[in-house]
């Protein structure tokens, strides 16, 4: 765990553990960066290798949380400048999460309400809007929005981004058949669903290559699976992988709420999602794999099989858990949320909200 890692953009990290892109709802009203936010993340920058951050919208309708970061607009970067430098002092690597929540995202947040998405169908979850479909030149703006985004991360000092594939957002929802269904180049087969995602990663790297130093990170987050009939299947996923893998991207971070998760849509199948891809792909691209892995040795066996993970609860529930594990205090290590700690933790009060009203979320202890 603790050995460096350099990755094929020349970067190199000094350890194979990573904090896990997660909203945090600190950010001001008006997307820049606030002080609490910036207090929320050196408190959890001090040992790991490079901290991803919550996901940024790269424009105005992609805007998915109350109190997100906005890498939307130049005006931006100097608070993100603010945050790159905060990461940058505890000694982690800085990394922009950048992603459009489509029609993930709520009404309120976006201009006119007018939520978009690649086809005008709603997710399956209560409540959810009927989107609108983006049109050609939304479609177009929308990616070189992904490469400004980029160029805004840049300049404010970030060491990477990694792009948000997953998570049902509008990236997701390009590749996905329950939300595209478009007849055009960005919808279709298989490899017509790609589409927008390879243009995507191609418009941030045509960034990085205008704007930045050699080493600047490129990553690339997706889900594996949909249970939504129709919906992303392990098949397309290895078929989407392969593509990624030859993008010269820097990892791939495969997004599960278990480390070894099998399927979601077929309870039968229970291969872990994650070793499947690291076969097909491991050789060509470094995997990043995350997951409910809280004690050291859980990550160290999730290390034997790919060569990054990420953490995120567990640096909630514990900001110094790499600090801890390096100095051989893993006895010290706090396993659950200590409800009475929550001040030295620094949670933020809507994340706090969140936490004790979503049941078996994180384990919780009135200490
Ligand atoms: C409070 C919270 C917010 C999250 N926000 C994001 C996010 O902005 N982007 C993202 O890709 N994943 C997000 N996630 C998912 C995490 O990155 C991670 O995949 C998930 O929590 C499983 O890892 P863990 O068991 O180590 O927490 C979030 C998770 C939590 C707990």
């Amino acid at each position: 765990m603790f050995d460096t890692y350099t990755l094929l953009s020349g970067a190199t990290l000094k350890n194979r553990v990573l904090m896990a892109p997660m909203t945090n709802f600190l950010s001001n009203e008006d997307g820049s960066v606030s002080d609490k936010e910036i207090q929320y993340y050196q408190r959890r920058s001090g040992g790991v290798g490079a901290v991803i951050t919550a996901c940024a919208n790269v424009n105005k309708t992609g805007k998915g949380f109350d109190g997100e970061i906005g890498a939307d607009r130049d005006e931006l970067i100097p608070g993100l400048r603010r945050l790159s430098d905060a990461i940058h002092e505890k000694g982690a690597k800085a990394i922009l999460q950048i992603f459009h929540g489509g029609r993930m995202c709520p009404p309120h947040l976006i201009p006119g309400e007018d939520v978009v998405s690649a086809s005008a169908v709603p997710s399956l979850r209560p409540n959810a809007v009927t989107p609108r479909e983006m049109t050609e030149d939304e479609v177009q703006e929308t990616i070189k929005d992904f490469g400004e985004a980029t160029r805004r991360a840049i300049e404010a000092g970030f060491d990477g981004v990694e792009i948000h594939g997953a998570n049902t957002y509008l990236i997701q929802q390009f590749f996905s058949p329950h939300s595209n269904r478009r007849t055009d180049q960005w919808g279709g087969e298989v490899e017509e669903r790609m589409n927008f995602p390879l243009a995507v990663v191609e418009s941030v790297q045509q960034a990085v290559r205008n704007h930045a130093s050699d080493s600047f990170i490129v990553g690339y987050r997706l889900s594996p699976e949909e249970k939504e009939e129709p919906g992303i299947t392990m098949d397309d996923t290895l078929q989407l992988v392969d593509v990624l893998a030859k993008q010269h991207l820097d990892y791939l971070h495969i997004s599960l709420s278990k480390f070894k998760q099998g399927s979601i849509r077929d309870e039968q199948d229970t291969k872990p999602r994650l070793e499947m891809i690291q076969e097909r792909v491991g050789s060509l691209v470094p995997v990043m794999g995350v997951g409910t892995l809280i004690t050291p040795d859980e990550v160290e066996k999730a290390l034997a099989e790919v060569p990054l993970v990420s953490i995120g609860r567990e640096l909630l529930m514990e900001p110094d858990w790499v600090e801890k594990v390096q100095s051989q205090r893993e006895d010290e290590l706090r396993l659950t949320m200590k409800k009475k700690q929550k001040d030295d933790l620094l949670i933020p009060e809507p994340m706090w909200t969140k936490i004790l009203s979503v049941p078996n979320w994180f384990p919780l202890d009135e200490d």
